[in-house]
């Protein structure tokens, strides 16, 4: 099924220059980005995005450091998209990443973890429109 997914290239991903690299990991794999923009995210974003994770013990570290500075926001679309990023991605932990996923290429911990992409169909829809509106859309 033709899907789309938010992914969010992380602060320090960006700050790196890995955007380029992890960009091209999508493209290679077929994904087409259908929206795309630099912004830093404020505090009342971060709440929205991260909505089920508000009080958890990890929140503020969290919220601390993704409005830190500037992230690139995403759109891809593609057959199984929201799947297959997150394989592309590798798992939250770093450490735990299979060799040749995003995170264990160029992530460094929990936090500083390079990318975010939706875990599911309805938290792609909810977690795009909080970053475009429909005209920014393109495919
Ligand atoms: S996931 O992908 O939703 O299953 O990952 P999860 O393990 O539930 O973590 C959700 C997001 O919280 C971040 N996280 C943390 N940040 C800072 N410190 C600690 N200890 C920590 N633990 C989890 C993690 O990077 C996930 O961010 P996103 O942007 O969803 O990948």
């Amino acid at each position: 099924m033709i899907e789309s997914t938010l992914v969010l290239i992380k602060p320090d991903a960006f700050a790196k220059h890995y955007t380029g690299d992890i960009i091209k990991r999508y493209e290679e794999a077929g994904l087409q980005i259908s929206a795309m923009k630099l912004l830093q995210m404020t505090p009342q974003l971060a709440a929205k995005h991260y909505a089920e994770h508000v009080g958890r013990e990890y929140y503020e570290g969290l919220a601390s450091f993704m409005t830190s500075a500037p992230l690139i926001a995403m759109v891809l679309r593609g057959e199984d998209a929201i799947e297959r990023v997150r394989q592309l991605d590798g798992v939250t932990d770093p450490a735990k990443a299979v060799p040749g996923t995003i995170r264990h290429d160029f992530a460094e911990s929990t936090r500083h973890n390079a990318v975010h992409a939706s875990d599911g169909p309805e938290s792609a829809v909810r977690e795009i429109h909080i970053f475009f509106n429909e005209t920014e859309i393109y495919i």
